[in-house]
């Protein structure tokens, strides 16, 4: 990149009629043990308090071994949405048929994705007549290895969706007796699942209370996002406070994985909390298992500068280390969260790191900062207490 001109023309072309960017804190979460390697995690995010939560985490854990995560599947999915009226028995056996040619019909578009060793899994016919009168789908898996691999699919798709109705003649069918409705990825991707944990003595863990109290009432509060809706959404958003921003830092797309975590939250039929506390054996043991469909590769990951440098700042690592890494940093901040509610309650350290946006909105000088931070050091933060101390600083010979 040789300007700046240029690097604002390469901002513009991500999206349409752009004015300006838009900026967001880039910001670094250090002290991240995860499976044995240390981490210092790029994050984008404007809310206060969130990265301090994550390093505070992160460190704690670090000194008790870590975060472990593993890859538990990486396949993702795409549909065709088709309606046929005819005999069930009919377009089974004309899929059947011509499946093998459907797979076929994309090997221009899968060539490169093959060498990487992706590819489509297999293809699928599924019968939804039950459902609506007529209505199938053909449901394909994909590897799209260290790609999210969203036009990928996509192509794919659409190529198979073509090939469908090309075979038709021959086995009777007539073409537009078969209704191509739509061919789209899915996010719902309960089938690309990560974990990542961590674990120690409940004596062990680095807290002021009783470790005992500390432990039952974090495995309750655990307990009530799983039973509790409203609860659920709010444990969730913590989580995903880490998982969109390092989702934002390294240039993947946040609504995708937004809407499949919280999918995934209502697997079952009732939305719940995404973590899992427990003891045993006298070890508490902290989890999450999400669905997490990240690219290191395509997209604006090798355009952006600054996704660049937070792969870089990560030692650029594949799809499956991002999700490990991902997974860990929502963990972490959701442990950070439930351990300041259940204990100290969130306003405490919240307010403290907001303080200064209120010293800004205020217009604050930078000496009047300083005083403010020092004088609030011990006191409680909120809009009138610290107007009101600034009106009365304001007036004295400190300033
Ligand atoms: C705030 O952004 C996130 C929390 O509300 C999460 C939680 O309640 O677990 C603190």
């Amino acid at each position: 990149m040789n300007s700046d001109e240029e690097l604002q023309k390469l901002h513009d072309e991500f999206s349409e009629n752009t004015l300006t960017n838009f900026y967001l804190p880039f910001s670094i979460a250090p002290n991240f043990l995860i499976n044995n390697n240390r981490y210092s995690i790029p994050m984008v995010i404007e809310e206060s308090s969130v990265i301090a939560a994550a390093s505070k985490s992160a460190k704690l854990w670090a000194e008790l071994g870590g975060f472990k995560a593993k890859v538990i599947s990486k396949v993702k999915t795409g549909q065709i949405h088709l309606i046929y009226l005819g005999e069930k028995q009919v377009i089974t056996s004309y899929f059947n048929d011509i499946k093998s040619y459907l797979i076929k019909s994309t090997e221009n578009i899968t060539a490169n994705m093959k060498k990487r060793g992706g590819g489509i899994i297999d293809v699928k016919l599924s019968d939804k007549t039950s459902d609506m009168d007529g209505y199938y789908q053909i449901n394909i898996s994909f590897n799209t290895i260290d790609a999210m691999g969203a036009n990928f699919i996509n192509s794919c798709l659409e190529q198979i969706s073509k090939s469908f109705i090309e075979k038709t003649k021959k086995y009777k069918i007539e073409k537009n007796e078969i209704n191509i409705i739509m061919s789209i990825l899915s996010n719902y991707v309960p089938d690309c699942l990560v974990k990542a944990e961590v674990s120690c003595k409940v004596e062990e863990l680095n807290i002021k209370e009783n470790h005992h109290n500390f432990c039952e009432k974090f495995i309750q509060a655990v307990k009530i996002a799983e039973l509790d809706i409203s609860r659920a959404v709010t444990h969730n958003k913590g989580i995903m406070n880490g998982i969109d921003a390092v989702a934002i830092a390294t240039g993947n797309d946040f609504r995708a994985i937004e809407a499949g975590i919280h999918a995934y939250a209502s697997k079952n039929g009732k939305y719940t909390g995404l973590t899992k506390a427990k003891i045993e054996n006298g070890v508490f043991n902290f989890s999450i298992t999400i669905p997490l469909a990240l690219g290191t590769i395509g997209g604006i990951t090798n355009l952006h500068p600054l996704v660049k440098l937070a792969l870089e700042m990560l030692d650029n690592p594949n799809s499956d280390e991002l999700m490990q890494i991902t997974a860990s940093v929502g963990l972490a901040q959701n442990y950070g969260a439930l351990r300041s509610l259940i204990t100290s309650g969130i306003q405490k350290g919240h307010m403290k790191m907001h303080l200064i946006n209120i010293l800004n909105s205020l217009e604050a000088t930078e000496k009047e900062k300083k005083l403010a931070i020092e004088y609030f050091k011990n006191k409680t933060v909120n809009n009138s207490n610290v107007q009101n101390y600034l009106i009365k600083l304001r007036k004295s010979d400190e300033v």
